[in-house]
């Protein structure tokens, strides 16, 4: 019985580490995000082209709600976009692709 408890325990440590290595990562995605996108898409609005925004929807529609399409285009740019692959590598970028998706941005609505 107190073994089994032990492991228990170790089980529940270990599922605590794991969550916070993914709230840390995410952390650094906001970060990463703040200091590369935020001119463009503070909000996640877009200053140039409005209605490709990165409002869950948005992206849905758009599909870019997908982490392979994100990190493709922060890696290659698009038309007014940017190409960041010579900046950040790619564990930067993956970080900065789950936290677009793990947001829900309510835009401002000017426009
Ligand atoms: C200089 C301005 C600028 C910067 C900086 C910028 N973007 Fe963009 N972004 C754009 C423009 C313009 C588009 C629309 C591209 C298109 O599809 O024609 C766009 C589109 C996107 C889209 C697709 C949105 C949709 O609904 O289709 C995503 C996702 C995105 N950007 C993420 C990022 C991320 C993440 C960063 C930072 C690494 C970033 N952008 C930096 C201008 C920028």
């Amino acid at each position: 019985m107190k073994e089994i408890k032990s492991s228990l325990i170790h089980c529940l440590l270990l599922l605590n580490m794991v969550s916070y290595v993914e709230a840390k990562d995410n952390e650094t995605g906001e970060l990463l995000f703040r200091q590369n996108c935020n001119v463009c898409h503070r909000g996640g609005n877009n200053i140039i082209i409005p209605e490709k925004n990165l409002q869950k929807e948005t992206l849905k529609a758009n599909g870019m709600d997908k982490l392979e399409a994100i990190v493709y285009q922060i890696t290659n740019g698009k038309n007014g976009m940017p190409a960041f692959g010579g900046r950040l590598d790619e564990a930067e970028i993956e970080k900065i692709g789950n936290f677009v998706l793990s947001n829900s941005w309510e835009l401002e609505k000017s426009f």
